[in-house]
């Protein structure tokens, strides 16, 4: 496994298990299995609703909570100072976990909201309730507005980044302020159908004789971008992990970096309406 190593020291593992839309039974099962496959890192959010099944999970793999990485996330309606204090302890308390190591305000929903969320994720930081604190959907406007009022930066910005919205633009503004990008969609989620049926994917995966998901991770681990593909399918938890025994080549870089179109599958972070 390659780690990253964030603002503050802490050591991330550049690849986990994504939890979007895994429910209950499917999120216990898959989180359990990514476990045994040598998976330590994994994201979940208060959202998602299955924040018990992989804290059960996290418990029965009678793993070292040390050797874990778990993320969870501040939703939007829990935003605010207090709210955001007491929305960390329902989540501790659904997870069965007495810290965690990295939560992320899960959408940026407005200047004020942000300020008042991250004073209070500063808080959980300092209090030693979570080893990492960040963002996630947030521009380069939005992170300006937590950098320029803060002394303590985001240590990590999850953003949806795939084949087809590469986030170069966001991920130099990111690396010159110490904050990690992470990728969430890595495999297009729901229109996964463009990643695979994908001419130039399908040509690079056939080269390297690997699946093109396989292609789609290890090009952001290339970009040294932490990336949580989700799936709830024990073959492809394996096959999705098992990226480390090649490497693209810079021929293969440049070829994905033109497929780079801008296209956005989740909304734009400045018209959440939820
Ligand atoms: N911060 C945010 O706002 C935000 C938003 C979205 C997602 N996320 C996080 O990022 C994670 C990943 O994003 P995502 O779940 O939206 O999408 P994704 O990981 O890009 O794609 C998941 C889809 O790909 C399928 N899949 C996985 N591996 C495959 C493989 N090797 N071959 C074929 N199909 C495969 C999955 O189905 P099966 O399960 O059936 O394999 C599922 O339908 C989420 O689970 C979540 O943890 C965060």
């Amino acid at each position: 496994m390659k780690y990253v190593t964030l603002n503050n020291g802490v050591k991330m593992p550049i690849l986990g298990l994504g939890t979007f839309r895994s429910k209950d039974e499917d999120a216990y099962n898959a989180t359990l299995h990514a476990l045994k496959c040598g998976y330590r890192h994994i994201d979940t959010a208060w959202i998602y609703g299955n924040e018990k099944a992989v804290g059960k999970a996290i418990k029965d793999s009678g793993l070292n909570r040390e050797d874990l990485f778990i993320t969870t996330k501040l939703w939007n309606t829990h935003q605010g100072y207090e709210s955001a204090l007491k929305a960390m302890e329902e989540s501790l308390d659904n997870l069965g976990l007495d810290y965690i190591d990295l939560y992320l305000i899960h959408w940026h929903k407005s200047y004020e909201k942000s300020i008042e969320s991250y004073r209070a994720l500063v808080k959980l930081y300092k209090d030693k309730k979570t080893r990492a604190i960040g963002v996630s959907n947030f521009n380069i406007h939005h992170l300006m507005n937590i950098v320029d009022n803060f002394d303590i930066a985001p240590m990590v910005n999850q953003v949806e980044t795939h084949i087809e919205l590469q986030n170069h633009i966001l991920n130099d503004y990111c690396t010159e302020n110490k904050i990690q990008l992470e990728a969430y969609a890595p495999l297009m989620s729901q229109d996964i159908s463009k990643l695979l049926n994908n001419e130039v994917m399908i040509k690079i995966a056939a080269k390297h004789k690997k699946s093109v998901p396989q292609i789609a991770i290890k090009w952001l681990i290339e970009r040294n971008i932490v990336v949580i593909p989700k799936s709830i399918n024990n073959s492809r938890i394996e096959s999705n992990f098992d990226v480390f025994d090649f490497n693209l080549s810079e021929e293969d870089m440049l070829e994905i970096r033109k497929l780079n179109k801008g296209n956005k599958i989740f909304p734009e972070f400045d018209n959440v309406e939820f």
